[in-house]
């Protein structure tokens, strides 16, 4: 891992680099925080947070939800991207302009330019909830990177190789930390491991992830 320091309209931040096509960006969120977090009040009274359930009946840790014109859904049949929500049987909330423009800049400034998501996953950890190694692989083509913006209590992400097995690095994140990751490390393995119960002044006993992709 190496360390450098750029600047951006907000000051300077942080840059934490996992590869050549992964960077940490410590921070970068903190002043659309509140908005963000409005947001996602907002999103969930329209598609409620939810466990999802996995192809082979697990009940996964994390709830979530999703916004934008397509969202990641998981079910008896596997992990795909669908336009309606199965539980409201309506499309999923429009992706508010906040994120698509923290998604945008955030790839501009990790180095990919024109990035424009179309699926915005919305993922709630309540203290020891936890998500394992996985490579997100469900989206259409893998030109475009992968951003997630972390809110409320630590949490320590994962970051592997291309194969499960491959050693990880743990990368603490906290609120307001952004993760973007593509090129050639688009396909590496990554999780979150068991959240602790450290209450955040802002959001309490949670933490939220907005993963920001290009699915379809
Ligand atoms: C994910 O890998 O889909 C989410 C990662 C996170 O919660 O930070
Ligand atoms: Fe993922």
């Amino acid at each position: 891992m190496t360390l450098d320091l750029f600047s951006d309209p907000d000051g300077c931040v942080e840059r934490l680099s996992l590869g050549p096509g992964a960077s940490v960006l410590r921070g970068r969120a903190l002043p659309h925080a509140d908005a963000l977090f409005a947001e996602v009040c907002a999103l969930e009274r329209h598609s409620p947070f939810r466990r999802m359930t996995t192809a082979g009946g697990h009940t996964m840790s994390m709830a979530s939800t999703n916004c934008g014109s397509l969202g990641w859904i998981s079910d008896r049949n596997g992990y795909h991207y669908g336009a309606i929500d199965p539980e409201t049987r309506a499309p999923w909330p429009p992706m508010p302009a906040l994120f698509a423009h923290l998604a945008r800049d955030t790839a501009l400034e990790a180095g990919f330019p024109e990035f424009e998501p179309d699926a915005c996953l919305i993922n709630r950890y309540l203290p020891g909830a936890k998500l394992s190694l996985h490579q997100d692989r469900d989206e259409r083509d893998f030109g475009a990177p992968i951003v997630t913006v972390s809110l409320g209590m630590d949490a320590v992400f994962l970051f592997g190789g291309h194969v499960r097995a491959d050693k990880t690095v743990r990368v603490p994140l906290r609120h307001g930390d952004v993760v973007v990751w593509g090129g050639e490390d688009r396909l590496r393995y990554h999780g979150v491991m068991a959240v602790p119960d450290h209450p955040h002044p802002l959001l309490g006993r949670q933490r939220i992830s907005l993963t920001f992709r290009k699915a379809g």
